[in-house]
């Protein structure tokens, strides 16, 4: 049988190759993956695991192992069937410290599910419609404010200028009209703040628990420890409780039955079962978490979208006219989004070879067994959907953009598949409560973008990728922004 990697580019793997032996990492293999720990270069320390399927990990000291995850059934064990053998890892407890006791960072399971069950609702697709359209009303001035490079066809750093837009989007789908602009970058100054001094202390973070000191030191105390971040991140969550206290106190002070935007939704829940509702820290803490994994992930998704765009001009040309036809010059529509399946399947892939959050980690609460490797209470567990995405077992062509596999009959679409083998949004009961925010905000900006202007990658630029929370351009991505001159007028 030939391997599927060696299958043509298209064409679907008919059957799976065996599961590799799992093994644990060789002396030599383990020095060279961690060459790049204190870098925190982590797609090159992935690069150097051993084979390309199946577990691999690695054994250090007289410590408990790391295992690496990259089989969707290994995902499946740890999150769903076996999910409460698994707590969050290190890298959540520092996001805490600065975040607060939101969705993502809450360890406390009893008070997590009570969250969940009075956050979830407020995705629901009614409630979702009314926030397509101020998503759909921050593209449109931020395509006005782009225009004047895409007339001149200047180069334009795509990432940050994704950054600013779905900032403003989170900022209205938050907030309503309650947000200025100048409130709306102080915001994301202050959030940039938060998630760097986050991530300059994951690096540390993972020294740290490679010497196996990390039990030893408290998360508050690790970040002190870089006091240059502590300071600016301290500064920076005065600054935000500053402001979402403020919204918050407003909004009590002057309530609106017809608000719809979540910052509403957040004050009038109710549990269903005893009437109760959040007090105000919550609400101020599930803000700063939809502030925080809600505005850096889309933005990232959309930056991989347009760099494989440019890359592969067919499919550029095919979301166009997908575009042209489904919506002529008009301004879209929340139902729309379904309506573009070749624009939601680039948008997929895109986040198959670069998922936003490439990697999570979780820590054994007791001891497991995952395909005959035995996972000792306190063992970390890294989650990779970035190399889940890329593993040979389940992708032909796993490192080619190739649409086509999530349009209907396509590889990804094949029944009796694993679920969990396309996994940007996590799995399990921790799976991101905003898929259906983020799906629908990805693929109503990219239509609204791809209606009006092109992005071209600047020739010569080599893209390097900076991971620590999400999978990002390092020095951002040059690209010249020019406005379609083939599209349909624009008819408002
Ligand atoms: C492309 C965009 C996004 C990606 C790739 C993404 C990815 C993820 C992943 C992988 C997790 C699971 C982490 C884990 O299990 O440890 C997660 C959780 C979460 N995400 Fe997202 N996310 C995105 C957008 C959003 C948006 C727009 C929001 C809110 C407005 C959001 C809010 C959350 C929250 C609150 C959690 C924690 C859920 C819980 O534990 O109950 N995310 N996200």
């Amino acid at each position: 049988m030939s391997s599927p990697s060696q299958v043509a580019p298209g064409a679907l793997p008919t059957e799976l190759s065996p599961l590799p032996p799992n093994r644990r990492m060789r002396p030599r293999e383990v020095a060279r993956f961690l060459r790049y720990l204190p870098t925190k270069d982590m797609l090159k320390a992935f690069a150097v695991l051993p084979g390309d399927s199946g577990l691999a990990w690695i054994g250090y000291g007289a410590g408990p192992p790391v295992a690496f995850i990259r089989d969707p059934e290994h995902a499946r064990q740890v999150l769903v069937t076996n999910q409460d053998n698994y707590v969050k890892g290190n890298d959540y407890q520092i996001l805490a410290v600065l975040l607060g006791k939101g969705l993502l960072t809450n360890f406390d399971l009893e008070h997590w599910q009570r969250q969940r069950k009075l956050v979830q609702p407020l995705f629901a697709k009614r409630h979702l419609a009314p926030m397509a359209t101020s998503m759909i009303g921050g593209a449109d001035t931020w395509l006005d404010g782009i225009a004047p490079d895409a007339a001149a066809g200047r180069t334009i750093d795509v990432n940050s200028a994704m950054m600013a837009l779905t900032l403003d989007v989170v900022c209205r789908a938050l907030f309503g009209t309650r947000i200025d602009g100048p409130t709306t970058k102080t915001v994301g100054k202050s959030m940039d703040t938060l998630l760097r001094a986050a991530q300059a202390n994951f690096k540390l973070a993972g020294v740290y628990d490679v010497m196996e000191v990390a039990p030893k030191v408290t998360f508050a105390g690790l970040l002190r420890l870089r006091r240059v971040h502590w300071n600016r991140a301290m500064k920076a969550k005065a600054e935000m409780d500053r402001i979402v206290y403020g919204l918050i106190d407003h909004r009590v002070a002057h309530p609106d039955a017809d608000a719809q935007d979540l910052l509403s939704l957040l004050l009038n829940a109710r549990d269903e079962d005893d009437g109760s509702e959040m007090d105000r820290e919550q609400v101020r803490d599930e803000v700063m978490t939809f502030l925080g994994a809600g505005h850096e992930t889309t933005a990232n998704a959309l930056t991989w979208l347009w760099l494989a765009l440019s890359r592969n001009p067919e499919a550029r040309r095919r979301m166009e006219q997908e575009v042209d036809e489904v919506l002529g010059g008009r301004m879209p529509v929340y139902e729309d989004a379904e309506r573009l399946p070749w624009t939601n399947a680039c948008l997929h892939e895109a986040m198959r070879l670069f998922p936003p959050v490439p990697a999570f980690t979780r820590v054994a609460a007791g001891s497991d067994d995952i395909d005959g490797l035995r996972i000792e209470r306190g063992a970390d567990v890294v989650i990779a959907p970035y190399l889940l995405h890329r593993n040979p077992r389940f992708w032909s062509n796993p490192e080619g953009f190739d649409p086509e596999r999530f349009m209907p009959g396509g590889e990804a679409t094949r029944p009796g598949r694993p679920r969990l083998a396309f996994m940007p949004f996590g799995g399990g009961r921790r799976i991101c409560v905003g898929q259906g925010f983020a799906q629908l905000e990805g693929v109503l900006m990219a239509a609204m973008i791809a209606q009006r202007i092109r992005f071209d990658l600047v020739p010569g630029t080599q893209v390097r990728h900076d991971v620590a929370i999400t999978l990002r351009p390092r020095d951002g991505m040059p690209m010249t922004v020019r406005r379609r001159d083939d599209a349909p007028p624009l008819v408002r």
